[in-house]
């Protein structure tokens, strides 16, 4: 019998690097390899890389530098590792990486990563593969069905790739360069998949895509079909109980989307919709297309179909020329709309972008103090979420064993962290709780056998 290899693959960055992560497992399996959770007894070590932001990037180089140490110890002892950067990093740098970290044996990018079993085998003593590649073929016909335990072992929640890349060229991104135009995927082949994820115990699935809100994928009827439409159809998969997607661009937000959130009692009521700036003259300086009252508008409408949603966005602050009044506009945006999660940034040049090349790029020091300002006010505004639901009773859906014995973990509709007592058994059910208390990072629950579900932040 052949020895089991074992691959370890650490994801960087989005939802979108956690899925093909899963799916390079899914490419291995055949070829003998089985997940670890460490480097350390790893056969094959997978940085799987994120390009977004420098700091991002720079996390890679320092990684690599001990798995350097690592497969030097490991070689002492005969055995061989191989290194491989995959990802937006890998994309954005091919050859560079090579040369500048010599352990690394294969850099693969986000579209190649079907073919990992030829490409490690070209590399590997000494020869150095770097596949960047945008292939014709359609990576998704490549990739194996993982069985059935694998994907329940996954647990509950899982997430779906529907629509890949980019074509809203904000000056700050690197996305349209790293993952290429945006392509979306045939409602038939999500679908099949949906149905294998429902089959395997999966009850909530998140549809992820770089801009998940312009998907036009061609629908069964030889037609295209929008996210609105799509999901109107995955809700009628037995099994799957609750839908979400991410993440989402303000001037795709459609009449059928928002619709969606009004009639289907399976998508949750949850909205992650960046919108970076409140500031018009920076949205328009980012290529945002939308001002702050189109966005705005756009909140109003999904909250007279949705009135408890709970609403989630991403802020950078520095972007260059963003003078003290711009931010200003930023801070009166949070507080109107009242974001229930949200996630912040400091402006960070990214090599080929338009903003890069901006007069006005702001001291770090600036950055800083904005970004202080901005997560206190963001912060105060979640709580203040979180406080709301204090009393309500709701569904939440129990993913995992809590943090103490006894203890089980869940997420409540509006994507909440909620712990209560109860027993394995219970995961994967979706159970009616009272809220109890809002703690810093979690809200604390109490089962109610039988009890109908008021979910009522709609007074927020
Ligand atoms: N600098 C800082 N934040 C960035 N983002 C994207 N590019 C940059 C950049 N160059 C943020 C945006 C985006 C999120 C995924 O990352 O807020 O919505
Ligand atoms: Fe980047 Fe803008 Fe596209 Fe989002 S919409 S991936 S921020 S270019």
């Amino acid at each position: 019998m052949s020895h089991v290899k074992k691959v370890f693959i650490k994801s960087y960055g989005c939802q979108m690097n956690v899925y093909d992560a899963e799916r390079m497992a899914d490419v291995l399996a055949p070829e003998g390899y089985v997940e670890t959770a460490t480097a350390d007894d790893a056969d094959l070590v997978i940085l799987n890389t994120c390009h977004i932001r420098e700091k991002a990037a720079e996390k890679v180089y320092s990684e690599l530098g001990r798995l350097r140490q690592l497969k030097s110890e490991r070689a002492a002892e005969g055995k061989a590792t191989s290194v491989v950067v995959a990802g937006c990093v890998a994309q954005a740098e091919g050859g560079e990486i090579t040369r500048r970290a010599p352990v690394v044996d294969l850099v693969v990018g986000p579209q190649s990563y079907h073919r990992l079993p030829s490409l490690l085998a070209r590399s590997g003593n000494g020869a150095k593969v770097v596949d960047t590649e945008f292939p014709a073929e359609d990576k998704f016909d490549h990739l194996p069905t993982p069985a059935r335990a694998v994907t329940k072992a996954r647990g509950v929640s899982a997430f779906l790739t529907v629509q890949e890349g980019c074509d809203k060229f904000c000056t700050f991104c690197v996305v349209p360069y790293t993952r290429g135009a945006e392509v979306s995927r045939p409602v038939a082949k999500i679908l099949a998949e949906a149905e294998r994820l429902a089959d395997a115990g999966v009850r909530e699935i998140t549809l992820i895509g770089q801009n998940v809100n312009a998907y036009h994928g061609e629908g069964p009827d030889g037609r295209t079909w929008t996210l609105g439409r799509l999901l109107e159809r995955l809700s009628t998969v037995p099994g799957i109980a609750r839908l979400r997607y991410t993440t989402s661009h303000p001037r795709d937000m459609d009449a059928a989307l928002i619709a969606a959130h009004r009639d289907l009692p399976t998508l949750m009521p949850y909205l992650h919709l960046p919108v970076q700036s409140g500031s018009d003259r920076i949205l328009a300086a980012m290529n945002r297309q939308h001002t702050g009252d189109d966005y705005r508008r756009i909140i109003d409408e999904v909250r007279a179909a949705r009135p408890d949603i709970a609403l989630s966005s991403d802020f950078i602050v520095g972007f260059p020329g963003e003078t003290d009044a711009d931010f200003a506009d930023t801070l009166r945006l949070v507080r109107e709309v009242g974001f229930a999660s949200a996630y912040s940034f400091k402006y960070s040049p990214r090599p080929g972008t338009p903003a890069a090349e901006r007069d006005g790029q702001l001291p770090e020091a600036v950055k800083a103090a904005r970004l202080a300002v901005l997560q206190a006010a963001l912060d105060e505004s979640r709580r203040a979420f979180n406080a709301a639901t204090v009393g309500i009773v709701t569904e939440v859906l129990v993913e995992r064993e809590g943090r103490h014995p006894g203890q089980l973990a869940g997420k409540s509709p509006y994507l909440q962290a909620v712990q209560f007592d109860g027993e394995g058994a219970q995961i994967g059910g979706i159970i009616t709780v009272e809220i109890t208390e809002a703690g810093p990072n979690s809200l604390f629950g109490r089962p109610l056998a039988g009890a109908t579900v008021r979910d009522g932040v709609a007074a927020l």
